[in-house]
């Protein structure tokens, strides 16, 4: 009997996010944060100049949003402010290969540092920058709210 491939990171594409994905990328927000930003907050990354989000999509179907990445480019530093794959696509190599996208990025454009932020709690996307190399640099004690604790991490090109 056959069974269904499961998709691997190579079944998707990146390209720029545009408004017409954003109620795509809002469902996967919404799924994904506790804190989920609203959609006001992504129309204005998509008109800011040092701004840039890409989105990652089915090869077969370049409409179909599973992904995402937002950053900052400012001065000599690159910011990470978010990064999220669909609930249905985890696991799968996506959020390493969005984050390799930005991080080969900052090699191109020979930044200093490569900055995010993230929840203590958050052990998933933890191990994730971890595993590419980020080191917490600071933490910001009830930052989300009472008990909820920021991290800084950084990752510096070598
Ligand atoms: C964090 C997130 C982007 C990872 O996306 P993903 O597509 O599952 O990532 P990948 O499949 O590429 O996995 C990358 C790494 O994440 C970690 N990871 C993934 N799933 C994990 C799990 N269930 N438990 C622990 N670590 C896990 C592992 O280190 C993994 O590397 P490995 O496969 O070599 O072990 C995704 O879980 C997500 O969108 N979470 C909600 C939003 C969020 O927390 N964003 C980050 C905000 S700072």
């Amino acid at each position: 009997m056959k069974t269904a491939k499961r998709a691997s990171s190579a079944d998707f594409v990146l390209r720029p996010m545009t408004r017409d994905d954003l109620s795509q990328v809002m469902r996967i927000e919404r799924a994904s944060f506790d804190h989920p930003w609203p959609r006001s907050s992504f129309e204005q990354e998509l008109v800011t100049p040092i701004s840039r989000s890409l989105v990652a999509c089915r090869r077969e179907d370049r409409a179909r949003v599973v992904g995402y990445v937002v950053r900052w480019h400012v001065a000599d530093e690159i910011h990470l402010l978010n990064l999220a794959t669909a609930p249905s696509t985890r696991g799968r190599g996506l959020g390493r290969r969005l984050l390799r996208w930005l991080l080969s990025e900052a090699r191109r454009r020979r930044v200093s540092v490569v900055l995010l932020e993230v929840a203590e709690a958050n052990a998933t996307a933890r191990a994730l920058y971890e595993s590419a190399g980020f080191t917490i640099v600071r933490k910001r004690r009830d930052y989300y709210g009472p008990r909820e604790h920021a991290l800084v991490a950084q990752w510096v090109p070598t």
